[in-house]
């Protein structure tokens, strides 16, 4: 864990990273994938650093100063498409919790003033109702009405104290 001060809490196959194996991050992940998984792009696999579960995180409280959080946003059943296959899917019954326990999680370990990046994809699931679950309001993304379905929001954790304008940095 030493010098690792960032997470990537769902990596999958870290398509979204310029140096995949940056050495201040840490990459977690709830399945293995070999490659051939997919037919359409036989490199692609998914190996965590560690095998977890976004929703219980096994790290103390504020133990990251950036947390990237790019859960699936499909609801669907696994394996049942090229998509789910790889990126995984939302449960039907259980997504909105599922969702708000992996934010809590994500929250819960960024230290004060850390930075946690959403990324969401509103093609199940509009991104209104995904802030209403998620119960935080982002700093900024792309703004409402975007023609564009995938969405990056960021948030930073501000201690409740500093929120009225006033600041110790
Ligand atoms: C949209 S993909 C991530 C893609 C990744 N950002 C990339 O650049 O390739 C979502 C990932 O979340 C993982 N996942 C789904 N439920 C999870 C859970 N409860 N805990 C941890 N990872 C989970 C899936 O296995 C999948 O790899």
């Amino acid at each position: 864990m030493e010098n690792k001060f960032i997470l990537d809490a769902c990596c999958g196959g870290r398509c979204f990273w310029f140096n995949k194996h940056h050495p201040n991050t840490l990459y977690i992940d709830n399945r293995i994938a070999e490659k051939g998984h997919r037919d359409e792009r036989p490199n692609h696999c998914v190996k965590p650093d560690i095998l977890m579960d976004f929703r219980k995180m096994d790290f103390p409280d504020k133990s990251f100063k950036l947390v990237v959080f790019d859960p699936p946003h499909l609801i669907g059943k696994p394996n049942s498409c090229r998509m789910i296959k790889a990126y995984g899917c939302l449960n039907a019954e259980t997504w909105q919790d599922d969702i708000k326990r992996g934010f809590n999680e994500c929250w819960r370990v960024l230290e004060d003033y850390g930075i946690l990046i959403f990324k969401w994809n509103d093609a199940s699931k509009k991104r209104a109702e995904l802030l209403r679950i998620i119960g935080k309001e982002p700093l900024f993304g792309h703004p409402n009405g975007s023609k564009i379905p995938t969405h990056w929001f960021c948030f930073m954790k501000i201690p409740e104290g500093n929120k009225n304008g006033t600041t110790n940095l």
